[in-house]
């Protein structure tokens, strides 16, 4: 399913035919191909499980906190899509009482397809996947993300992008949040984090991360749940994530705590 998504992304990128709307602001996009790639994965899901909740980002109206519950951004990196840069991604999870159990991203363009199940291990196009090793700040290719109230809220991600960028070899902001997960999961970047996140950005993300041997933790220092908005992100070596949990508190000094 969440190939014949990427498949539709692939196309509408190919074709650059997509609409596109904008949200509560300007720099909040939804296209066509958010709209179709929703409705495709939607309609397949109530065929093949009547009886599981379906919450989609363009869809959703409120988060069941217990069953099985999928939760799906059809179009990761809708802003990238609008604009015909190639970075985006579909993110398919299954929450079970709100534990994220499974999870799948696909990465349309690169032919990439990142999945996992909780208690099975986390795997890239077949292939066994595993979080980096790098321990230090110094040595570490880190990935964020910015919100799209960045230019109304104060904190917008730039005082925590300042600390870490010259501390660490580069900080991407590729664009889809899904990617930038799932690429800490396969060990090609070290550290992500970011505020403002959603389930849908996350649920499947969070699943690799963890089987692959990472941690996906809150800002709060608590193991991330659905529900909340922001994610911190490691390989898990002790170092390295320590580095990271000291540089936003850090960064974050004077600014509100969040959960
Ligand atoms: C966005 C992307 C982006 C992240 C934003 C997300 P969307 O998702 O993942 O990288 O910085 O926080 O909202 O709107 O393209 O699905
Ligand atoms: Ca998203
Ligand atoms: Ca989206």
């Amino acid at each position: 399913l969440a190939r014949q998504a990427g498949e539709l992304l692939r196309l509408g990128h190919e074709n650059g035919a997509s609409l596109v709307h904008t949200k509560q602001s300007t720099v909040d996009l939804v296209t066509e191909t958010d709209l179709a790639s929703e409705r495709l994965i939607i309609d397949a899901l109530r065929r093949e499980y009547p009886d599981h909740a379906i919450y989609g980002e363009e869809s959703g109206d409120v988060l069941p906190s217990s069953g099985p519950v999928w939760v799906i951004d059809p179009l990761d990196g809708t802003t990238n899509f609008a604009h015909g840069f190639p970075v985006f991604s579909v993110s398919i999870a299954l929450l079970v009482d709100s534990q994220p159990v499974l999870g799948v991203i696909r990465d349309p363009l690169r032919d990439d397809s990142f999945w996992a199940e909780r208690g099975q291990g986390a795997w890239r196009n077949g292939q066994r996947m595993q979080v980096s090793s790098t321990a230090e700040l110094g040595r570490s290719l880190l990935a964020t993300g910015f919100a799209y109230d960045r230019a109304t809220n104060p904190d917008n991600n730039l005082a925590e992008f300042s600390y870490f960028m010259p501390k660490t070899r580069g900080v991407r902001r590729a664009g889809s949040a899904a990617l930038d997960m799932a690429w800490v999961a396969c060990g090609w970047l070290d550290g992500y984090w970011e505020r403002g996140i959603n389930v849908w950005d996350a649920a499947a993300a969070v699943v690799m991360i963890r089987e692959a041997g990472g941690l996906a933790m809150s800002y709060s220092g608590q193991p991330w749940r659905p529900g909340d908005r922001n994610m911190l992100a490691s390989n898990g070596v002790q170092t390295m994530h320590d580095a990271l949990v000291t540089g936003l508190r850090s960064a974050r000094a004077g600014l509100p705590s969040l959960t």
